[in-house]
């Protein structure tokens, strides 16, 4: 069952190799954000567990929409992971790489994106059996330079820069070959959020799919 969830991201990120980021404390808005990314062509949403509703959020996104692939992010413990999962995380997303987390999903065959920025971190995740792995802080951690000297090194792994990504550097990052998505807030303004401006997050939506299509005719 989960091993076709990983098949089924990588053709929808294939298509469109961007995730979005999703931070909301009404399941209402939650689901008219995703609804609004949908439009614009991103179908792939991560939640991120930063506020005491984000796991409503989720679920509310995984009942109310369909076609919508949605994960988990900012899972820093088994628990959460645990709790994401059962309520409907479908992937999991860590800011960094706790190997108790990445065996959780492991063993249940549910992808993982860790956190690495450094090269033991990266080696860490590779001999733990993970060979996708989230890069954060993206452009802090050394951008697309570093991201070129650990693809030089781990040669199966792939990454989904996440942290400083913008439409301003999505094409640069894109265009590693190692890079297997990029995701990011930049999608989901608050203040287009607040402001019931759902209009203008499925029209950065829909930029940054053609901004993917341009770097990866
Ligand atoms: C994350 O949770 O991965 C980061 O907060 C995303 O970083 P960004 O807000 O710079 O996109």
């Amino acid at each position: 069952m989960s091993k076709i969830i990983a098949q089924i991201l990588e053709a929808k990120f294939q298509a469109a190799p961007i995730v979005p980021l999703i931070e909301a404390d009404d399941p209402d808005v939650a689901v008219q954000t995703a609804k609004a990314l949908q439009a614009g062509g991103l179908d792939v949403v991560e939640v991120v567990l930063r506020t005491d509703a984000a796991l409503d959020c989720m679920e509310a996104i995984v009942k109310e929409t369909s076609d919508i692939i949605v994960g988990a992010g900012t899972v820093l413990t088994v628990y959460q992971a645990g709790q994401a999962v059962s309520r409907g995380a479908r992937f999991v997303v860590s800011p960094g790489l706790v190997d108790a987390v990445a065996q959780y999903c492991l063993d249940r065959s549910v992808p993982i994106f860790a956190g690495t920025m450094t090269a033991g971190e990266v080696q860490r995740a590779y001999a733990l059996g993970l060979r996708t792995v989230k890069f954060f802080p993206a452009k802090l951690a050394g951008g697309v330079p570093m991201l070129k000297a650990l693809s030089s090194v781990f040669r199966e792994m792939r990454f989904m820069p996440t942290g400083g990504v913008s439409a301003e550097n999505l094409p640069e990052f894109l265009a590693v070959p190692s890079v297997v998505a990029c995701g990011g807030s930049w999608l989901t303004p608050k203040g287009s959020i607040e402001a019931g401006d759902y209009g203008a997050i499925t029209k950065l939506a829909k930029e940054a799919v053609a901004l993917a299509k341009a770097a990866r005719p």
